[in-house]
């Protein structure tokens, strides 16, 4: 569905991806791990267009995507969930969904989109009228993940959804992406600090150290490597 190869991408004089490949399968759900200043937002950007490579290839389906604009990239189905959330904090959570929508597909009902998302979050249903900037940070995340929701996406891209989070607020976090991959087929792919937590939803994962892939394998594997336990899992 999304195969990278040879990326290279940052920002100035500075290279922070130094020509990474991967592969995405469609219908997977695929972590990318990694410590602070890894580059997983650098790819996760570079993927949606925000970011432009300075060599290699992203090829999603069948066509080459690396010069596309975040917009058509988005059109395509290729959604990103940023870090940070950047929700529109002075709007309502019915605003923010709305706003989600600007490119999806024609001769659909909003409000039948709206009222599907909103099944997925009992929490934002009870709160359609209110500032974004009044949730706590469960709720925004999710608002982030619904409004992503509404464009239609085929690959649902989050960077690290669980950041600032309590722990049992992550858990509910991951079972919703878990349950938007299961139910709606969504190919899902998920970069984040919290190793313990994507490895125990995600299939594949990859590890992402100084801009390049450490290692990758299915989730399995990699938490029982001992490099990933040392680093990644506490021992
Ligand atoms: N907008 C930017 N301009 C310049 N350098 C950046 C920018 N964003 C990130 N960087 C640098 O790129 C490197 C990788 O950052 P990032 O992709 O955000 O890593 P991660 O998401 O894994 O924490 C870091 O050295 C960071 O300082
Ligand atoms: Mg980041």
């Amino acid at each position: 569905m999304l195969r990278i190869e040879g990326l290279r991408s940052g920002y100035g004089p500075l290279e922070v991806l130094h020509g990474l490949n991967l592969t995405i399968e469609e219908g997977s759900f695929v972590a990318i791990l990694g410590a602070n200043g890894a580059g997983k937002s650098t790819l996760m950007r570079t993927l949606v267009g925000l970011v432009v490579p300075r060599g290699g290839h992203i090829t999603f389906g069948d066509r080459i995507i690396d010069h596309v604009s975040p917009e058509r990239r988005l059109r395509a189905g290729l959604a990103l969930v940023p870090e940070g959330r950047e929700l529109f904090r002075s709007l309502s959570v019915r605003e923010n969904l709305l706003m989600g929508a600007f490119t999806r597909p024609g001769g659909r009902s909003m409000e039948e989109d709206l009222a599907r998302i909103l099944d997925y979050f009992p929490r934002l249903k009870q709160r359609l009228t209110a500032a974004a900037a009044s949730l706590s940070g469960g709720e925004g995340q999710m608002l982030a993940i619904g409004r992503a929701m509404m464009a239609h996406p085929r690959v649902l891209l989050l960077d690290e959804p669980s950041h600032g989070l309590a722990p049992t607020i992550v858990d509910t976090v991951f079972a919703v992406i878990s349950q938007l991959h299961q139910r709606d087929g969504l190919t899902v792919v998920v970069a984040e600090q919290n190793a313990k937590k994507a490895l125990s939803v995600a299939q594949h994962a990859y590890v992402l150290q100084g801009g390049t892939i450490a290692l990758s394998g299915t989730a399995a594997e990699l938490s029982q490597t001992a490099a990933v336990r040392e680093l990644y899992l506490g021992g």
